[in-house]
């Protein structure tokens, strides 16, 4: 019985705490039609979850969140969806900054913002600037992100350099090739959640996930919590990260 017992210690895997969760934070129209609700509840209660999991994440002691918040594909949804949405990232950023400044947060954006009605954009800057000396938490959210854009964005930056003679072909390495995306100031993530089910990453960091552990669960997004949150990272903590190689 000891044996079996010293056995199972050895073999339960326990990584360090994750430094980098990702989520990408989907079900929030699954979650207001099962109430008969109109989408747009579902986005409004996703911020109150978006409010649990930064304070978990502070308090778990995760030094990087990053938080799925709008793709470049979601310019496809109807209009009013989109005029929903910005308005309420607008009551969020209104109604959160001041709190995450004082929680000592360092907020950051991501994505193709130019799309971003001009006034968001301006609330948007106004909260990196303010949140920029912080360090507890980086949080960075991702608004008209898509990968695949980047990288291209990537590749045209590189391409530029190597034609004006700034750099040798030979100088494009996985780490210079990083430093020109948009993520180039943080670390890869170590978990990707996604909630409500899907087991997809809908072009989302798709470069800087090629070693993330990946976490799907049923719970819709504006139901994740603090337990959730902890649920997935100790979910995390067994994982054997082996990177190509052999285990111990
Ligand atoms: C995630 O919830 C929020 C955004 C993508 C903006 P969804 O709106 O995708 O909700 P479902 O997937 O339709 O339930
Ligand atoms: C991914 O969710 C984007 C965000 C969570 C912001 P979607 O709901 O847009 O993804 P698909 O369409 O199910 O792949
Ligand atoms: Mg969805």
């Amino acid at each position: 019985m000891k044996a079996l017992y010293l056995d199972t210690i050895k073999n339960s895997i326990s990584n360090p705490d994750p430094n980098h969760v990702a989520i990408i934070m989907d079900g929030n129209g699954r979650w207001a039609q099962a109430r008969n609700l109109p989408r747009t509840a579902g986005h409004k209660q996703g911020a109150s979850a978006i409010r649990k999991t930064v304070e978990e994440a502070i308090r778990l002691g995760i030094n990087y969140l990053t938080l799925f918040g709008f793709s470049v594909e979601n310019w496809n949804r109807p209009q009013r969806e989109i005029h929903e949405l910005m308005g309420l990232l607008r009551v969020y950023l209104r109604n959160n900054v001041n709190e995450l400044e004082e929680q000592g947060v360092c907020l950051k954006f991501i994505g193709n913002l130019s799309r971003l009605p001009i006034d968001t954009v301006r609330m948007i800057k106004d909260a990196e600037v303010r949140t920029s000396a912080n360090h507890r938490l980086i949080l960075t959210i991702a608004l008209s992100y898509g990968s695949r854009q980047e990288i291209i964005l990537a590749v045209k930056k590189i391409v530029d350099k190597v034609v004006q003679g700034e750099i040798d072909v030979d100088q494009i390495t996985e780490d210079s090739f990083s430093s020109y995306l948009s993520t180039h100031d943080i670390p890869e993530p170590d978990l990707l959640i996604r909630t409500s089910g899907e087991q997809r990453l809908s072009n989302f960091l798709l470069w800087q996930m090629a070693y993330t552990e990946l976490v799907f669960t049923e719970i819709h997004w504006p139901d994740f919590d603090e337990l959730s949150l902890r649920q997935s990272v100790l979910d995390y903590k067994k994982r054997d990260r082996r990177y190509g190689e052999v285990s111990n």
